[in-house]
């Protein structure tokens, strides 16, 4: 089988698209991203597709129609969401339902939608992490495939959870994305298949898994 062909989309930084594309370089993702797409024409992860030579793509005033006839002329195999902070029209989430990850700098069911560092901190929660998720028509709301739990110690700020749940979405988004290339991984309604296998939760501890 040919490459998978994937594109990405944001709308800031991009630093999860900058690991993704260096786990493509090393030889760990055997994908193409084929194009980056933002709404936020400033998004320094479109400069950082640009470095790159990878196509880019600003989405202007009317965002759905824009992305919905991107996207048709390419064959895609996967989108995957690094950081875009708008709501996929359902149109798009229906036609290529199954295809769709994205990243949530959370727990999952636990502080779905943005802030999420701050309110973990004013919560006084113990834990926090990352998400990797399939996305359906509900916010932050698909089958969670697997996520990674990093500890709150007293002295953490905002800031100082958002780098270490950043470092949680470099190891966790990859292999994420290995499974989909790979085949292991597919959405089922409500949950989804790990090799063939009902999945009802989410994967926490891939230490089992090869
Ligand atoms: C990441 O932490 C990602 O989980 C979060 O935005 C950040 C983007 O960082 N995504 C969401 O909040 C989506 N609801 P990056 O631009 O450096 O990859």
């Amino acid at each position: 089988m040919g490459k998978m062909k994937a594109v990405v989309l944001l709308s800031g930084n991009g630093s999860n698209f900058k690991n993704i594309l260096d786990r493509i370089k090393d030889g760990y993702l055997n994908m193409e991203i084929c194009a980056v797409i933002s709404d936020n024409e400033k998004a320094y992860g479109l400069q950082r597709a640009k470095d790159e030579n990878i196509k880019t793509f600003s989405l202007k005033d009317n965002i759905n129609d824009d992305l919905n006839k991107f996207l048709d002329k390419i064959d895609l195999d996967l989108i995957i969401l690094a950081g875009y902070m708008k709501i996929l029209p359902p149109d798009i989430v229906d036609k290529y339902n199954g295809k769709i990850l994205n990243i949530h700098p959370s727990l999952l069911p636990k502080y779905k939608g943005m802030n999420t560092h701050q309110r973990v901190i004013e919560d006084k929660e113990s834990f926090h992490g990352a998400t990797v998720h399939f996305v359906t028509d509900k916010l932050d709301g698909g089958p969670l495939i697997l996520q990674q739990k990093i500890s709150v110690d007293a002295k953490d700020t905002a800031e100082t959870l958002k780098e270490k749940v950043h470092c949680a979405e470099y190891s966790i988004y990859p292999l994420v994305i290995k499974w989909y290339i790979d085949g292991l991984l597919e959405q089922s309604e409500n949950n989804f298949l790990f090799k063939g296998e009902k999945i009802e939760s989410p994967i926490q501890d891939i230490s089992n898994i090869k």
